[in-house]
């Protein structure tokens, strides 16, 4: 096992100050209230794993609530405490979020269901935990900072690179675990253990993954799916029978992987556009997953993986309309090249982002990907100079001739009839005279 002093170089090297300053002020307020402090889970494995993660989370041998509150009277943040569960949250100014839970063991009372809670010491929480690489605990309090409490061989297993359960009911008693274990074999380019594969295998073969709710079965899901590249881990999804657990008409062949492969592209391109909001890169994706699913198979799914309901209207009602637009794009694709960009921007109003990536995934027409990618990063923007207002000083009449005059000017815009103020103002007097 490591030195603590190997630990605290870790520390003091590969975490930002922000997140070292963080650690000694809890273990400061760890000292003063005179209960153990650790940090635990992902930070610490990712820690010694020298990938970054900043996402801390503490347990407490006392009270978390207690603790929270102590902390966030020294330091500029809120806290939202969760009695039921003896946690909290300690919110700081700038939105980082420090999870504090107590020490606790929980015994599932039947799979799939929420846990109870106990106090019990730190030994029992850890044990309680999906994989033994995640059983690692880091003392924070002064005395014993950089300790690593490790029960359960996780820096065995993390320098083995496996992937191992505690025990044999792990997958029983929490199901989502075997859509977590295949999310970190496949991040962190580890291998599942012989016997925890095995155990995987036959909760698949009894069907254990009926038994968890809709939302953590979409939760799961989602968090694969939003990977920089999901595509090995939905393909050892299905190799492990799980694929087929959440929708069986979902298959990973040739042509899946080559539309996940152009949707990564397309989604790349996206990001170093930084044009308008963030996309869901998971829709992007579930729709390559559903490529061969008729509507009725789209909405099934959807219901059992309870997918929000804004999103399953774009799933189900939106992706047939907007593949047809598209199969109309790619029969014209070889006069596209003329057509003006207010006819293209007609036919893509109104089409999401994700519906448009994905689009752009599928096609196998270079003309209508360019088009698209115009439409994204210069078209979808364009406004005319002038304003309503400026229509109704130019004796435009109120009411819905103002909206049908400014979209003629957006179109004039879009296809460089007008450029400047005046041209506007003058095509906006020949639609008068012309009306
Ligand atoms: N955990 C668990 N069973 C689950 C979910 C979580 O045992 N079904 C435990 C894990 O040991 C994990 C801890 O709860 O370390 C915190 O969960 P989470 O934040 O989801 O995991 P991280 O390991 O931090 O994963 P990530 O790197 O994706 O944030």
């Amino acid at each position: 096992g490591l030195h603590p002093r190997h630990v605290q170089r870790l520390i003091q090297t590969r975490l930002p100050k922000r997140i070292q300053q963080l650690l000694s002020q809890i273990s400061s307020v760890a000292d003063e209230v005179g209960c153990s402090v650790y940090a635990v889970g992902g930070f610490v494995r990712d820690l010694l794993l020298h990938k970054k993660n900043l996402d801390v989370d503490i347990v407490v041998e006392g009270n978390a609530i207690d603790f929270a509150r102590r902390f966030a009277d020294q330091h500029a943040c809120r806290v939202r405490a969760h009695e039921k569960f003896v946690t909290a949250v300690v919110i700081f100014d700038d939105g980082y979020k420090l999870d504090v839970a107590s020490t606790r063991t929980e015994y599932y009372l039947e799979p799939g269901a929420l846990p109870n809670v106990e106090e019990a010491s730190i030994k029992l929480d850890l044990y309680r935990r999906d994989f033994t690489i995640n059983t690692l605990a880091l003392a924070l309090n002064h005395d014993s900072y950089g300790e690593l409490l490790d029960y359960f061989g996780a820096q065995r297993d993390l320098h083995d690179k496996a992937i191992r359960v505690l025990h044999n009911l792990s997958f029983v008693e929490d199901p989502t675990r075997m859509f977590r274990a295949v999310r970190f074999e496949q991040r962190l380019g580890f291998k599942l253990g012989m016997h925890t594969e095995n155990l995987l295998r036959s909760a698949v073969e009894m069907d254990f993954v009926q038994r968890v709710g809709p939302l953590r079965l979409f939760n799961e899901l989602t968090i694969i799916l939003n990977e920089e590249n999901p595509f090995p881990a939905i393909s050892r999804l299905e190799e492990l029978g799980l694929l087929a657990c959440l929708c069986d008409q979902w298959r990973v062949d040739a042509r899946v992987k080559e539309s996940f492969r152009q949707a990564q592209k397309a989604l790349h391109w996206h990001e170093l556009l930084y044009t308008g909001s963030p996309v869901e890169r998971w829709v992007v994706y579930f729709l390559c997953l559903s490529q061969p699913l008729s509507d009725d198979a789209m909405a099934a799914v959807c219901g059992k993986l309870s997918v929000p309901q804004r999103w399953q209207d774009i799933l189900v009602g939106e992706r047939c309309r907007v593949m047809k637009v598209f199969h109309r794009l790619e029969r014209d694709q070889q006069k596209l090249a003329e057509y003006r960009p207010s006819e293209v921007s007609q036919r893509l109003k109104g089409i999401g982002d994700e519906m448009l990536l994905y689009a752009m995934a599928r096609t196998h027409s270079d003309a209508v990907r360019l088009a698209v990618s115009q439409y994204l990063t210069q078209w979808r923007d364009v406004k005319p100079l002038l304003n309503g207002d400026d229509l109704i000083a130019l004796g435009v009449d109120r009411g819905p001739r103002i909206g049908e005059v400014l979209a003629l000017l957006r179109d004039a815009r879009l296809d460089a009839e007008v450029s400047s103020r005046q041209d506007e103002v003058d095509f906006v007097r020949s639609c008068q005279m012309s009306c």
